[in-house]
């Protein structure tokens, strides 16, 4: 398997898809809503899914596509054994529509499992994150350094504040001491860029209750590569396939959020 040649193709298709994405804005979008007024997808998220899958058929026919507007449901496959793309073709899609910008596309490639190539790319800052396991992350062409140490008081969080209002997902009470003490919070509305940012340092940890793993596959390798953490609640690792409660995070920062959130 030439993963050179797979990861370059991969930024290639990516850099095309956000051309596509790029031109939308200034196109009228065919919003539909899929379960609720607050979960969107428009005619783009599904051209850009469809593209992925045309041109992997094409050159990768024995690669599998798992993407969110699941064209590829019907293809039987197990993501544990096989090359699968997990892609989600727009990141942020109530920011795509209502914003303009402050979404990205998303790509992770896994084998059997395991990671081997992570792309998130904000088309519109024309940002492309990106990282090959092992040979360390870019954003373009520069080399993202290793995390540096901080504390939880230096920290900037991000967090959707629905977490932080009752709700029927979790105890909406036990990120509290975390956020009285964190320098600060923000919420972007695309999980795969906020990932992304604290590979960059720009944020310094991302929870979340509800992702999928098409949010999370791209940012995942490419946050690993400057050795940040990813890890649940209870201090363990998960696979991509089931994320459930996450915490992307700068190691330090992780080990303090543990000890100051509430588990019971
Ligand atoms: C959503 C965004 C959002 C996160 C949601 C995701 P979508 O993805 O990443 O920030 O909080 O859980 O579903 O639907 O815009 O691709
Ligand atoms: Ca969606
Ligand atoms: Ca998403
Ligand atoms: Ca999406």
């Amino acid at each position: 398997m030439n993963w050179n040649e797979i990861y370059q193709t991969a930024i290639e298709w990516t850099e095309q898809a956000g051309e596509i994405l790029r031109a939308a804005t200034k196109e009228i979008l065919q919003v539909e809503y899929k379960t609720s007024a607050a979960d969107l997808v428009t005619n783009k998220d599904k051209q850009i899914e469809q593209f992925f899958m045309d041109r992997l058929s094409e050159k990768y026919p024995s690669h599998f596509l798992l993407g969110e507007e699941g064209l590829a449901k019907d293809k039987q496959f197990n993501p544990e054994n096989e090359i699968v793309w997990i892609v989600d073709p727009i990141d942020g899609t109530t920011n795509f529509v209502h914003q303009k910008r402050n979404f990205a596309i998303s790509v992770g490639i896994y084998e059997k499992g395991e990671p081997r190539v992570g792309i998130v790319y904000d088309p519109i800052a024309k940002e492309m994150f990106h990282a090959q396991i092992g040979t360390g992350a870019f954003l373009n062409n520069q080399l993202l350094p290793n995390l540096d140490e901080k504390s939880l008081e230096e920290a900037n969080i991000s967090i959707n504040q629905l977490w932080l209002v009752p709700n029927d997902k979790v105890d909406h009470t036990i990120f509290t001491e975390v956020i009285q003490k964190a320098r600060g919070t923000r919420y972007l509305g695309s999980a795969a860029l906020e990932i992304a940012y604290v590979a960059c340092g720009r944020l310094d940890t991302y929870i979340d209750f509800r992702l999928s793993p098409w949010d999370i596959a791209g940012g995942m390798v490419i946050l690993q590569e400057v050795q940040g953490v990813m890890k649940n609640l209870e201090n363990n690792s998960f696979s991509v396939f089931n994320p459930g409660i996450t915490i992307f995070s700068n190691s330090n920062v992780l080990e303090e959020i543990l000890l100051n959130s509430k588990k019971d």
